[in-house]
């Protein structure tokens, strides 16, 4: 299998920005690939990750790397609303030890990529306490292990082997209205406990948790998720980020949220948290990203 962009399982990463861009009109393939090419190696594979929504893929790879299930996120429309869906071009997601390499990485891919692409969106995300979300709960319990994950969020074969989809939505909380609940009201809303996030033995069929695992034929559905908090004390929520080898997998999970499963039921966090951004990109391997991007 081609070789993954390592940054999609590198851990220990502290300070994240997240870029994404929309296409300017009338641009051409060369003048992108230029673009791109203005961007160090080390900025753009060795400690960022590089996603493109389908109509940009499909103008730089040919239609054997474009793997099957590209297409914009589309909003959905269940019992607790409209998600929304703000699809963009590009997404880079710097990752390093501080922000103050992220800055000057991001500085420079502004630079490179302005004669092709327009700043969308700059989001900001940094580790809270011990790898809590700020509501205070542990995000991550569930996630596959470190063995399991390429398995989980890589393309195994076929157009765009050794790459992978990722979601990318910027949720923002109301800290005050989700504090404003009794510590068990908080619990039974994510479905684990606050201090140690064990699984409630009694699990809300509304919790986070409940609405989250879906069971197929084929087994539980695993995504692998590398979301950070963002923000400041006046406003802040949570940069969701996964990827999986299946889209398909994170519109399942998000019509359970939004009550837009065959049982209608929604999810207790959508009354804390909602959505301002939302889209899904393509991460190429980083043998298809030096070929078609850079190349
Ligand atoms: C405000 C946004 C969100 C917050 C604060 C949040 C927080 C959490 C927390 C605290 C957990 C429990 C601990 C863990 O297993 O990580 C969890 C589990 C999970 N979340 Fe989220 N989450 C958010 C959005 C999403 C979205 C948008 C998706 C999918 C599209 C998602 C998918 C999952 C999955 C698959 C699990 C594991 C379920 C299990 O197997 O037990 N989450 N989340």
């Amino acid at each position: 299998m081609p070789t993954p962009q390592s940054a999609i399982f590198r851990q220990g990463l502290r300070a994240h920005e997240h870029l994404e861009f929309d296409l300017k009109p009338g641009v051409s393939v060369d003048a992108v690939r230029a673009a791109f090419a203005q961007l160090k190696d080390g900025g753009i594979v060795q400690s960022a990750v590089a996603g493109f929504s389908e109509r940009l893929w499909r103008l730089l790879a040919p239609a054997t790397e474009i793997p099957p299930g590209l297409a914009p996120l589309a909003s959905i429309h269940g019992t607790a609303g409209t998600m929304p869906a703000q699809p963009h071009d590009a997404w880079l997601w710097l990752a390093d030890r501080g922000p103050d390499l992220n800055l000057d990485a991001g500085r420079q891919a502004l630079a490179a990529l302005a004669p092709v692409l327009t700043l969308a969106e700059d989001t900001q995300g940094f580790v809270y306490r011990d790898g809590r979300d700020l509501t205070g709960f542990i995000d991550g319990t569930e996630n596959p292990s470190l063995e399991e994950a390429p398995g989980v969020a890589l393309i195994a074969d076929g157009p765009g082997a050794g790459g992978s989809f990722a979601l990318v939505q910027r949720w923002r909380h109301n800290l005050t209205r989700f504090q404003a609940l009794s510590q068990e009201e908080q619990e039974r809303t994510i479905g684990r406990t606050k201090p140690d996030s064990v699984q409630l033995l009694d699990l809300p069929p509304t919790s986070h948790v409940a609405r989250m695992v879906v069971e197929t034929a084929a087994g539980e559905l695993k995504i692998w998720r590398r979301s950070v908090p963002w923000g400041k004390a006046s406003v802040n929520g949570l940069q969701f980020i996964a990827f999986s080898a299946d889209p398909q997998r994170f519109v399942l999970m998000l019509q359970r949220m939004y009550g837009a499963a065959p049982d209608g039921l929604a999810d207790r966090m959508l009354e804390f948290s909602q959505p301002e951004t939302g889209a899904l990109y393509f991460v190429p391997s980083t043998e298809a990203l030096l070929r078609w991007v850079k190349g």
